[in-house]
């Protein structure tokens, strides 16, 4: 049975940044009360010109060239957003076409904060299965879209920004060792986004209702993501025969600083062996995991053959975990410019759309 390697990574986040001093000229708060409850400083938030696609591109393109791997190659992208372009057609597909990923199959996955874990852990047991050989999990939001920018509890969390791996066949030990996920729907009203969905379709009422806006009863999801973390890594690490003594990292989602310290609490473990950047980025939902094991890697932290954690928790609810051995980029041998696929990708997104104009321009004439 193959194993499944993490042999790429690449993060991108939008330039503008937004600190705590700019949003307390919008609503009633201050800097200090942001950094005390939640450890956040800043977050960067999207242009109006940059959707998800735009941010998850980057990111791949990114992961594509540390794994030194061709779109061509990719047997497989899903894409993990709470925040997808449109309900349909799945952001993915916008990726698949933009990268030029011309034999990947690609679907979006939504499991919020957690979805970047559930992700990658379906796209590591399709290669576990050997039904497929390389895939591209991607964790991209926009949240600020989704934000009401006049709810104190809610506006000062969340940021922009998406994180991507590469994952990659191989018959070496390592990779990915284990996961476990877990949903508790009867939590589902703690964390929402009702607006937009055929239950509540977009109406003048909705809109003035706000349902298209994030509301969330903090205080729920605070005391929920505290009894979960902990346990989840146990849980994850329990089948390997592995404590938290074996682990050199722990890359949590990065949702409030004082989550992450209770978690480290639970655990027994040195918050050092926290990944943490939620200062800089605020809760990037489902790409903070990635975004902070960029991060981890390009600082020398995280290196080949480090025993890793992944948890993360988020609206559902859902929350998972996952035990990774750190691999890093197979040794090349030809280098690959994954970005100057780029322009065959828009040239081929170009004729294939012409040629759907000219076949449907046809058949009109011949009915
Ligand atoms: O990916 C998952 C996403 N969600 C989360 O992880 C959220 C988890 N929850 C949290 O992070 C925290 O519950 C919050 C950061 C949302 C709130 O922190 P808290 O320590 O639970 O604050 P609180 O809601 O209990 O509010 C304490 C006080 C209240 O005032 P009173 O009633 O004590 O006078 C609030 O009105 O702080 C007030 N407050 C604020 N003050 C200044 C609430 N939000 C703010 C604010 N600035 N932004």
């Amino acid at each position: 049975m193959p194993f499944a390697h993490i042999t790429g990574w690449g993060m991108y986040v939008p330039e503008p940044v937004l600190t705590n001093n700019d949003i307390a000229k919008l609503i009633d708060t201050n800097d200090e009360w942001i950094r005390d409850h939640t450890g956040i400083r800043e977050r960067h938030i999207a242009r109006e010109t940059e959707f998800p696609s735009t941010l998850a591109v980057e990111a791949s393109l990114r992961a594509l060239q540390v794994a030194n791997l061709a779109p061509t190659e990719l047997d497989l992208i899903i894409c993990s957003t709470s925040s997808p372009e449109y309900i349909f057609p799945a952001t993915a597909c916008l990726i698949q076409d933009q990268i030029g990923a011309t034999k990947a199959g690609a679907f979006d996955l939504l499991a919020a904060c957690s979805g970047f874990i559930f992700a990658t852990n379906m796209a590591a047991q399709a290669i576990r299965s050997g039904s497929i050989k390389n895939a591209l999990v991607i964790g991209s939001e926009t949240l600020s879209r989704f934000v009401d920018w006049k709810d104190r509890n809610t506006c000062i969390l969340f940021g922009d920004g998406a994180g991507a791996f590469v994952l990659q066949a191989s018959d070496k030990p390592g990779g990915v060792l284990s996961a476990v996920m877990h949903s508790d729907g009867s939590g589902s009203d703690s964390l929402t986004l009702l607006g937009g969905g055929s239950r509540h379709p977009a109406t003048e009422q909705t809109l003035h209702e706000g349902k298209h806006f994030v509301q969330m009863d903090g205080k729920a999801v605070f005391r929920f993501a505290t009894r979960v973390m902990g346990r989840a890594v146990q849980e994850a690490l329990e089948p390997l025969g592995l404590t938290t003594n074996d682990v050199q990292w722990i890359i949590p989602h990065q949702a409030n600083y004082r989550i992450i310290e209770t978690a480290a609490k639970y655990l027994k473990m040195p918050l050092d062996k926290f990944v943490i950047n939620v200062q800089n980025y605020g809760n990037t939902s489902t790409a903070s995991i990635p975004i902070a094991t960029v991060e981890a890697v390009e600082k020398g932290q995280l290196k080949s053959g480090d025993k890793t954690v992944f948890v993360g928790f988020g609206a559902g609810l859902t929350w998972g975990a996952m035990v990774v051995e750190w691999t890093g980029p197979i040794p090349a041998t030809k280098h690959i410019h994954p970005k100057q696929y780029r322009l065959f990708a828009r040239l081929r997104s170009i004729a294939r759309r012409a040629i759907r104009y000219i076949e449907g321009f046809l058949s009109r004439k011949e009915l």
